[in-house]
């Protein structure tokens, strides 16, 4: 074997080429197929999004009236799945169901994904099924009635009715709250190699199926590090707000090096400046709260942090600035996702990504399946000890 070189949290390892996503972490950019993420959160939709990162272009009409009718064919959910929704746990964890469900959809599913249309369909039933999904765990969770998902309605419209329409409506789903959810997928829906990125690549390598590979990013996302920050990031400001902690002991926390505790939704592997999805959500949350005619409490205090800690000799050292979980619990809280579905929400939104990451590793000829090695720090050769002869 040859010299192998160690780079735990492969901090200064490519693992592949890719055209899909390119980030600048210097000055905050970041552009999906070349297009600013500024753009698309301006003008597009996430269905067209999606259909970018996957495909590579930008659909023209025909060809996004013809993915919408795939996304309303492929929206239901098999009948039978419901029993499984039905036998979880109350308390169990969106992120856990949904990741169990969707490596359940091969069973329900079992084509063969090695056909260009096979692919297509079951990259549509995916993209489709798993905003059902999460509605319907929602849903059963508190008892009520599932919400079928209807073909007059756009992507993120459906979402929202599936998850609230019920006699006692929050409030009215209109097009502001329908574009907040759009801008907050389209943010999330891609970032390069992340670390759920790059379980979707390693587990696809193995040339395991489409639902399982999904279904392992979605594992990866679960952690507070990654996905799960947006949940911790709401944990982090409530404790504010109703235990009196003072934002400065938050900083002082975040900053002890005896202390495990870091400050949610601070701080990126890329971004050494402020994260550019960051500062849309920050704007996204003053006009979802003043559309919804709500004040949240949680957003001030987000407010006071961000500048604390922006002007903290630590954080400008190390180079933290908020990263997009900072502010989007905020918004999610104000049109009323459960803190708990937090990470579900985003990994909706990574999706289209975690697709078209999968499909270009699969398609590239040159790709290898992933195979690190180690440098082994164990004993050297040992005599196997009969269990009477052990001390
Ligand atoms: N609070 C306090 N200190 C921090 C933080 C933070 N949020 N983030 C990094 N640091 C410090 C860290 O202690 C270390 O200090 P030192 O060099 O003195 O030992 C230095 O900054 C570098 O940290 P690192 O852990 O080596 O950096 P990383 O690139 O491995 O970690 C990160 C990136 C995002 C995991 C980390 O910044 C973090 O834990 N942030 C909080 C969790 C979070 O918000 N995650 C969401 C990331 S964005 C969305 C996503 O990708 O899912």
């Amino acid at each position: 074997t040859g010299l192998i070189t160690l780079d735990p949290g492969f901090v200064n390892t490519g693992s592949c080429k890719s055209d899909i996503t390119f980030m600048n972490g210097e000055k905050g950019i970041l552009r999906y197929r070349g297009i600013p993420i500024e753009e698309l959160a301006e003008h597009s939709s996430f269905r067209e999004t999606a259909f970018l990162l996957i495909r590579g272009i930008l659909p023209t009409q025909k060809q996004i009236n013809r993915f919408s009718v795939l996304l309303n064919d492929h929206s239901l959910v098999h009948e039978d799945m419901r029993d499984f929704y039905g036998n979880f746990p109350r308390a169990s964890h969106p992120m856990g169901i949904l990741s169990s469900m969707v490596s359940a959809l091969r069973s329900f599913y079992p084509y063969l994904e090695d056909v260009e249309e096979e692919i297509d369909i079951t990259v549509t039933r995916l993209l489709s099924k798993v905003r059902t999904m999460a509605a319907m765990s929602y849903k059963m969770s508190r008892g009520h009635r599932v919400v079928y998902p209807r073909p007059d309605l756009s992507y993120c419209a459906n979402f929202l009715n599936m998850m609230f329409d019920s006699p006692v409506k929050p409030y009215e789903i209109d097009e502001e709250i329908v574009r907040a959810l759009d801008v907050f997928w389209i943010l999330h829906a891609d970032h390069e190699q992340n670390c759920s990125t790059s379980a979707v690549r390693i587990v696809g390598s193995a040339m395991v199926n489409l639902y399982s590979t999904i279904s392992a990013g979605i594992a990866a996302l679960w952690g507070p590090l990654h996905g799960g920050a947006n949940q911790a990031v709401i944990g982090m400001l409530s404790e504010i707000l109703k235990e009196g902690t003072t934002v400065k002991q938050i900083v002082e926390r975040a900053k002890d090096k005896n202390n495990p505790f870091r400050m949610f939704g601070f701080g990126h592997r890329v971004y050494k400046t402020y994260d550019p999805r960051a500062k849309i959500m920050k704007k996204m949350c003053d006009i979802v709260l003043s559309r919804l005619k709500l004040s949240d409490p949680l957003l001030d205090i987000a407010k006071e942090l961000e500048e604390v800690a922006l002007k903290d000799d630590y954080f400008i050292e190390h180079n933290l600035y908020p990263n997009v979980d900072f502010y989007s619990g905020i918004v999610l809280r104000a049109i009323g996702i459960p803190t708990k579905m937090f990470t579900v929400m985003f990994a909706i939104g990574r999706l289209p990504g975690w697709i078209a990451q999968w499909k270009e590793s699969i398609d590239d000829p040159s790709s290898k399946i992933s195979r690190p090695r180690q440098i082994y720090i164990g004993p050297r050769q040992t005599k196997y000890v009969p269990i009477e002869e052990r001390e």
